[in-house]
Order: structure tokens, then C-alpha cells, then sequence
């Protein structure tokens, strides 16, 4: 979580800082501050609450230093105030650092610095890096130009946990230094600039050319240079990488929330995603990968291991490998899979979705997937980001940058992804060939009729006006359609902040009904047509409890039965959740409006969870 922006050039550092700060607030907004270099040494400017609140602090406007660093917190030790907002400084005020992870160790190292005398004056980890790099600066006898590198290698050498690191120092006013272990951090080289930042969005306006900083590798910045070492302090070399993405693509063009603009996004980010994989109608090619049948007919199961949203499209994409490629599937919480021991070995192709890539427990889980022996192949949005730099293989989703803290666009074109991979899978292993057929033709179709979708959803906008003040929503499905209910049930929750439930409609007679009564609200999707009966009978049982329902479906139903239905286009039921999503995305969209919530930013939330 967090977000972190750097500057070193010939401009004002402070607008520049700001600016990148706003675009990563998305990733925690508890607090926010800057610290520059100025003619009289380090300045910090600092306050919780939003990024905008700096603007309001006196003698902002006098900066002038053209270095610095910045930070929006989501706080993990300390509560949000001001003395724990980022950037913190040593006590001699010699070094300021802003920091985006955990440390783990940080009791044992406060203990260790306050016998050595230092004080601390906020309750976070954080503050134990800039009095560990001033102590082993001062211990440093030696006086040559890479004396503030060595003091912060040694410093992180002490560090157990997480961290993206940007440090600057009054003694050396013409460079910042960089490092990271399992956070995000990316480097944009300018002309006579640089820049840092957690996010390649946030810094898409100043440049498309990036360096990637691996776990444990320092960069040394100056207006001119950015200079590399590894973990032994030896200089290596690093290639940019340039990013297609253009800036206008992370604005709001003209949407009233980035969600709601990521949600019209779809047809294209569904669009891009399939991109030229059918081109060629005999086959669908990925370059990226080469499985053989003999590998493929090997495999004692598939797993996908993702969190949130993301798992919630491995569930589909279990629906479609068991189906289609007649491949055992299992789907798990990253969290739980990475201590559950679980069964996996060299017959197990590991899939790991993430659209940032970033996310901590689903990097540490294909991390152990990798020593157990599996094969893994990561699915995400961010090209570079840490999860494709570990995995095996990479696959990219094209749905572009995702600012919302809501996934949606990404979501969708996880799913349709997910669903081509397994179209190349059961055409390496020569499965049925009409049902590979059929998934294809009803693929390319998509992005018309998620256009023609989106017309339809936008229906629902007078159902929330009936529903947003309540407590608790009920979502049901079965078969595909329970992963959709989740995904529209974690949606609602965390913009709307309504209590909800999904459950597989057959479920609910084992308990859960208890809880309906009078005026609840039933979200129900029903898109299997072999189940549209079963869902029909569950429904009525809560009609007969005193249910208010609303149904998403593409078959034959008496809409007469419901107070009120959203009819979407037909499609191949492995792809179905990317149109019966749509108007639940939307549902969560105009209820929390309807409440007058911040959309984008969800409290206690953060875009990106790159902590355990
Ligand atoms: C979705 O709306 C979420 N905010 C969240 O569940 C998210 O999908 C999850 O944190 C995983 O993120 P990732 O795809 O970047 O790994
Ligand atoms: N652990 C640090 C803190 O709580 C950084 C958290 C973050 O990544 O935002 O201040």
C-alpha cells in the first residue's frame, strides 16, 4: 500500500511531487507529506488526512529545492496522524526517508538504536530506517562518493519484511537513493530529470521510458544519471523499458470517478485484451508461451491463487479448464495458500491473477509454488510488475491503467484471458473442436455486447435509489453465476459499505434464509440454462419471505415474478460473468453515490495490498 513519488531535475520539485501524490492516492490516504532539500538543509512538510490538505500548509509555496521525495500512507503501525505521516527523518535531521511496506523487525531495531541513544518520535515502523542508515553513516570512516550508499545497504542489510525506500540527505544535496525488497518502485528517466514512483500512471505525463528495480538492487539518482548496484554494492547495468500507455488513459475524461469511466472502459479493455490472438482462424497463439502436449496431458491440476476480485475470476476460470481442458482446477486465497502447505509439485501448473501484480500474499504464494517444483505463470495488467518478474510465464491483460480501488475493467478482461488460455490449452491437448469453436466466436463477439450491456445496465440506477439505505444485500447464484455473486457482493461492500452475503442459491435453505424477512434485497444472476428452474424455485422461496428481488439474466424468465430484471445478451456460459458483472458493477456505482461516498477511494482501503 502507499504511494511514492521522487524528483531530482532543474524544476520545483514540490508541484511535481504533489501531482504524482494525487495519482497515487488511490493506494492509501491516510496521510500525506513531502520532504525537498533547500538552501538551509532538509525541509519536511507533512499533515494526515488527503494529499490536497498540503496545499494548505504554511510556506509550502516557498519551497524551491528541485529534489525530493514523497509519500501517501495507508497506515500499518501507527495510526493515521501527523507525526506517523511520511517522509520521517533521523534525529540529527541529516537523512529523510519515505517508505511503502512493513517492517518486521522494527521492535527489535528500535531497541537496539535506543540503547544506542536515539529517541523516536512517531509509533511506525518507517522510522527505524533513517536512524539505522544515519548510524552506519557515522560508523563509516571512510569519506568517498559512496559513503550514503554503503550507510543505506547496511541499514537495509538489518531490515526483515517489505519496503520500497527513497532516501535523501542534507550532505549529499545532489542525489537520492532508491531500494526496494517486495514493493513496488519504478524509475523514470527524463531529460536533465528523474523521477520515482510506486505506479508507472503516476508519472506518465513526464515519461514513457522506465527502469525496473529488482528486490534488493539500489539506484543513485542525480539530475543527469541513475546510476545501478546490486546487493553487494557492485555497479550493473539496466536497460529502460518503454511503456505504450498514454496519460490521458489515467484521467478521468470527463467521468465523474475513474470507476465509473474504468466501467465504460470495458468493451475496449476487452477489445485490447484479445487483441490479434485470433487473427489467424486456425489457431490462437500466445508467444509468450510453449506447453506441449506432452506437458499438458502431465498435469495433476491447475491452480489459480489470487486475492479479492482476482480470485473471484480464477473461480471462473476453473468453471472453464474443467469444462473445456478437462483439467482438475482448484482456486485459493493467496493468503491461505501460502500457509497451507499446499499439495503442489512438478505436475502443477500454478496461475497466478493480479492485476497489479504487486499484491504481497500472491507474490510470497508463487514464490512457494516455485520451490515446490510447480510450473508458474502469472496473468496481470502491469507489465514489469513483480509478480511477472518471479513468474515462469506472463500473460497481460490489456484493460490499460485500473485507478479505481474497485476492479472492474480489469476483472473482465482477467476472465476473458483466462478463457483464451484455455481455448490454447484444449487446442494443444486436441479437445472437442466445436466447443472450441463456439467459445471463440462467442469471444470476439464480446465487446458489442458488453456495449449493448452497459446500454441495458444502466437500469439498475433506479433500483438503487429503492435499496441504498439499507443494511444488508443478498446475492445468489449457482454453478458460474456464484462467482459472479461473490464478485457483485465484494463490490457492493466496499464502495457502498452494505453489509453483504453471496451465496450458491441452493445454499441458503441450510441456514442463511433465516436472516431474510420483510423488504431484504435479493440480487440473483441466472445465466445456466440447465438451472434456470432451481434458481426460479430458490428465488421464490424468498418472494415468499418478503424479499425485494432484482434478477441479472439472459434466459426465458416470467419478469413478472420480480420487482425488477436487467435482460443481457446471450452469451457461451464460460464468458457469461463478463456481461452479468456489469450491472452489479454499476448497482455498487450508483448506490454509493446515491450515498454521497467517495467511489475511487473506499476507506481502509488501497489499490494495491503490498502488504501481508
Ligand atoms: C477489488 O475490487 C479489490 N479492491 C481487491 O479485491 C483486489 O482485486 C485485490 O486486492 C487483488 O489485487 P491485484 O489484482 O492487484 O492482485
Ligand atoms: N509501515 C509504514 C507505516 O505504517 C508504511 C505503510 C505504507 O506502506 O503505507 O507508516
Amino acid at each position: 500500500m502507499c504511494g511514492i513519488v521522487g524528483y531530482i531535475g532543474n524544476q520545483k520539485a514540490s508541484p511535481i511531487l504533489i501531482n504524482g501524490l494525487l495519482r497515487l492516492e488511490y493506494r492509501g490516504y491516510d496521510s500525506a507529506g513531502i520532504s525537498t532539500i533547500e538552501k538551509n538543509g532538509l525541509s519536511i512538510m507533512k499533515d494526515k488526512g488527503r494529499v490536497k490538505n498540503l496545499y494548505n500548509l504554511e510556506g509550502i509555496d516557498n519551497l524551491t529545492g528541485t529534489i525530493g521525495i514523497a509519500h501517501t500512507r495507508w497506515a500499518t503501525h501507527g495510526k493515521p496522524s501527523q507525526e506517523n505521516s511520511h517522509p520521517h527523518m533521523d534525529n540529527s535531521k541529516t537523512f529523510s526517508v519515505v517508505h511503502n511496506g512493513i517492517i518486521e523487525n522494527y521492535h527489535e531495531l528500535r531497541n537496539f538504536l535506543t540503547e544506542k541513544g536515539y529517541t523516536f518520535y512517531s509509533q511506525t515502523d518507517t522510522e527505524v530506517i533513517p536512524n539505522l542508515v544515519h548510524y552506519y553513516y557515522n560508523k563509516d570512516e571512510k569519506n568517498d562518493d559512496l559513503k550514503f550508499l554503503r550507510a543505506v545497504k547496511n541499514a537495509c542489510s538489518d531490515l526483515k519484511g517489505s519496503y520500497a525506500i527513497e532516501i535523501i540527505c542534507k550532505n549529499h544535496p545532489n542525489c537520492m537513493i532508491v531500494t526496494r525488497k517486495d514493493s513496488p518502485l519504478v524509475i523514470g528517466k527524463g531529460e536533465n530529470e528523474n523521477y520515482i514512483s510506486s505506479d508507472i500512471p503516476a508519472i506518465l505525463s513526464f515519461t514513457k521510458n522506465f527502469y525496473l528495480l529488482d528486490d534488493f538492487e539500489f539506484a543513485i539518482l542525480t539530475t543527469n544519471s541513475v546510476d545501478f548496484y546490486n546487493k553487494n554494492l557492485e555497479h550493473i547495468q539496466k536497460e529502460t523499458k518503454s511503456i505504450e500507455w498514454n496519460a490521458a488513459s489515467a484521467e478521468k475524461d470527463g467521468y465523474e470517478d475513474f470507476m465509473l469511466k474504468e466501467i465504460y472502459e470495458q468493451p475496449t479493455a476487452i477489445r485490447e485484451t484479445i487483441g490479434a490472438k485470433f487473427n489467424d482462424s486456425s489457431k490462437c497463439e500466445f508467444d509468450e508461451l510453449n506447453f506441449t502436449k506432452e506437458y499438458l496431458s502431465s498435469l495433476n491440476k491447475i491452480y489459480f491463487i489470487a486475492c479479492g476480485t482476482a480470485m473471484h475470476a480464477g473461480l471462473v476460470g476453473k468453471n472453464i479448464m474443467e469444462k473445456l481442458c478437462k483439467i482438475p482446477t482448484e482456486v485459493d486465497v493467496a493468503s491461505e495458500f501460502r500457509y497451507r502447505d499446499p499439495l503442489v509439485d512438478n505436475k502443477t501448473l500454478c496461475i497466478f491473477i493480479s492485476q497489479s501484480g504487486e499484491t504481497a500474499d500472491t507474490i510470497a504464494a508463487l514464490k512457494l509454488c516455485k520451490e515446490k517444483g510447480a510450473k508458474t505463470l502469472a496473468v496481470s495488467n502491469v507489465i514489469g510488475s513483480s509478480i511477472t518478474r518471479e513468474a515462469d510465464y506472463s500473460i497481460y491483460t490489456h484493460a490499460g491503467p485500473e485507478i479505481a480501488v474497485a476492479s472492474t475493467k480489469a476483472y473482465t478482461s482477467q476472465v476473458v484471458l483466462v478463457a483464451i488460455l484455455a481455448i490454447y490449452f484444449a487446442q494443444i491437448l486436441e479437445l472437442d473442436n466445436k466447443q472450441i469453436n463456439d467459445l471463440k466466436k462467442d469471444i470476439i463477439e464480446l465487446p458489442k455486447k458488453i456495449e449493448e450491456t452497459l446500454k441495458i445496465s444502466e437500469n439498475v440506477k433506479g433500483f438503487s435509489k429503492k435499496i441504498y439505505q439499507e443494511k444488508d444485500v443478498f446475492f445468489l447464484g449457482r454453478g458460474v453465476d456464484e462467482a459472479v455473486a461473490k464478485e457483485g457482493s465484494l463490490k457492493l461492500k466496499e464502495i457502498s459499505y452494505i453489509h453483504s452475503e453471496s451465496y450458491p442459491a441452493g445454499e441458503l435453505k441450510h441456514g442463511p434464509i433465516a436472516l431474510i424477512e420483510n423488504g431484504i434485497t435479493v440480487v440473483s444472476i441466472i445465466t445456466e440454462k440447465h438451472l434456470v428452474e432451481k434458481m426460479i424455485s430458490n428465488i421464490q422461496e424468498v418472494i415468499t419471505r418478503g424479499a425485494k428481488t432484482l434478477v441479472i439474466t439472459n434466459q426465458n424468465v416470467d419478469e413478472n415474478m420480480f420487482d425488477m430484471t436487467i435482460k443481457i445478451p446471450e452469451t457461451n456460459s464460460f464468458i457469461s460473468p463478463i456481461l452479468s458483472i456489469i450491472p452489479l458493477q454499476l448497482l455498487s456505482y450508483y448506490i454509493s453515490k446515491e450515498k454521497g461516498l467517495d467511489v475511487d477511494k473506499p476507506r481502509n482501503l488501497a489499490k494495491s495490498v503490498t502488504v501481508e
